[in-house]
């Protein structure tokens, strides 16, 4: 098979394809494996009970249930969903939007790939853009998403220990260099894969930088505010024509229904929605219409607020005592302030293997994670050894069996360090 720069540049070894073809495999081979290792929402059943009820609304209403499955919602996505978020976001936050300022997509993770090649790679006057990534990790989706080469560029963070066995990454603001060849910026809040949420105070800065530079922030709310709000830490929901927020039902619980949504200057939704009318013909409406009602009550704050943030915020602090317990003060181990998503971003300064080596080991024990060091896209390979001293560990799943796999990732380190006397 001939393939063009496109066709070898996406299906050339991607991080991304490589985690989710182990994760597969692992899942396939029928073994009782413990899966920490995806970003799989939980089920929780007070929201699965709600969309339980619209959905036989849906199936009952005969006008209803032809939108459903029977009609192409525009380019721009589902136009009842879109004017009931403008009116909900106008109420709580005064942003002044209206349906000009949103977009659907086939989940967020297509509304990247579109925003990031739009942005950057190749310009007509023969400057190669890059986005820049202020906060290294980062999601690891982003990594390939790009159709130029090296289409991203990543600032190391700022550690600052805020206990024991707890750290936090701060924005390098010294370090961050946005030059004429920066097309966009970006950073997700809460961040994949650490958990870190970044301040009010390093948005405002960021906001600033970007503005100065006239160039979008894009903020990537996957897990973030308004909602699914997975935030243990105070943050406050921000949008101007500076930023681009990117918003997700994913994690609010509807993965499958593929439900992004972009919050944009006029003429960035025009473009994307060009973009997409190309791509995709038009946005699925599933979870749009699934979401509306909960969007027109607003009730989709309030379930966020007082159901889906406290499920996790439970799992993750059942998670930290676990961790606590097992590892105590036996080696030097510490976790990242875990201040919102569904993860622990778990550091071993001095492990003397690889994170990757130890993902084997544990992969070997029967518990998936993810090695630490795929998550630095858009920085360049150097002798920087924390990249390969971290791991993240979901904990979205059942507790007795988050747990189970946390002893054994304790127990393994342990047992490294020993051999290695
Ligand atoms: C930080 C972040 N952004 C975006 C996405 C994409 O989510 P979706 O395409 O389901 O909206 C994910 C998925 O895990 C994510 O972790």
């Amino acid at each position: 098979m001939k393939l063009s720069s496109f066709g070898q540049k996406f299906t050339a070894d991607a991080g991304i394809t490589s985690l989710m073809d182990d994760l597969g495999n692992a899942l396939a081979s029928g073994d009782d494996l413990i899966m920490m290792g995806g970003g799989n929402p939980g089920h929780i059943p007070a929201v699965q009970e709600r969309f339980r009820a619209i959905l036989s609304e849906l199936a009952t209403d005969e006008a209803a249930f032809r939108r459903l499955i029977g009609i192409y919602d525009p380019p721009q996505g589902e136009k009842h969903f879109i004017g009931a978020l403008a009116s909900l976001l106008n109420r709580e936050y005064g942003w002044g939007l209206t349906a000009d300022n949103i977009a659907l997509t086939n989940g967020s993770q297509a509304a990247f790939f579109m925003l990031f090649n739009m942005f950057a790679g190749d310009y007509p006057d023969g400057h190669r853009k890059h986005v820049l990534l202020p906060l290294a990790p980062e999601y690891i989706g982003y990594a390939d998403a790009g159709i130029s080469p090296e289409l991203f560029r990543a600032v190391k963070p700022e550690i600052s220990f805020t206990d024991a066995h707890e750290f936090k990454y701060r924005v390098d603001f010294d370090a961050l260099d946005i030059t004429a060849d920066t097309g966009a910026i970006c950073v997700s809040r809460p961040t994949n894969p650490t958990g870190n949420v970044i301040t009010d105070e390093e948005m405002a800065r960021l906001e600033a930088l970007a503005r100065t530079h006239n160039v979008p922030l894009i903020v990537d709310g996957a897990y973030g505010t308004p909602f699914p709000s997975l935030l243990f830490v105070d943050a406050t929901p921000r949008w101007n024509e500076q930023i681009v927020l990117c918003l997700s039902l994913s994690k609010f619980g509807l993965p499958a229904a593929r439900t992004g949504i972009v919050i944009a200057a006029e003429p960035i939704i025009k473009a994307l929605s060009g973009i997409n009318a190309i791509m995709n013909l038009a946005t699925g409406s599933f979870g749009a219409m699934m979401a509306e009602p909960l969007v027109s009550s607003g009730e989709i704050l309030k379930l966020s607020r007082e159901v889906v943030c406290p499920f996790y915020q439970g799992k993750m602090q059942r998670a930290v005592a676990v961790l606590h317990d097992a590892l105590a003060d036996n080696c030097r181990w510490y976790v990242h302030k875990p201040e919102g998503a569904m993860f622990l971003w778990l550091w071993f300064p001095g492990l003397p293997i690889s994170s990757f080596e130890l993902y084997q080991r544990l992969k070997s024990r029967g518990v998936l994670v993810v090695s630490g060091h795929y998550f630095f896209p858009g920085l360049p390979e150097d002798d920087w050894r924390h990249r390969h001293e971290c791991l993240r560990v979901t904990y979205s799943q059942d507790d007795a069996r988050v747990a189970e796999g946390l002893r054994i990732i304790a127990d393994e380190v342990l047992k490294i360090h020993a051999e290695a006397g």
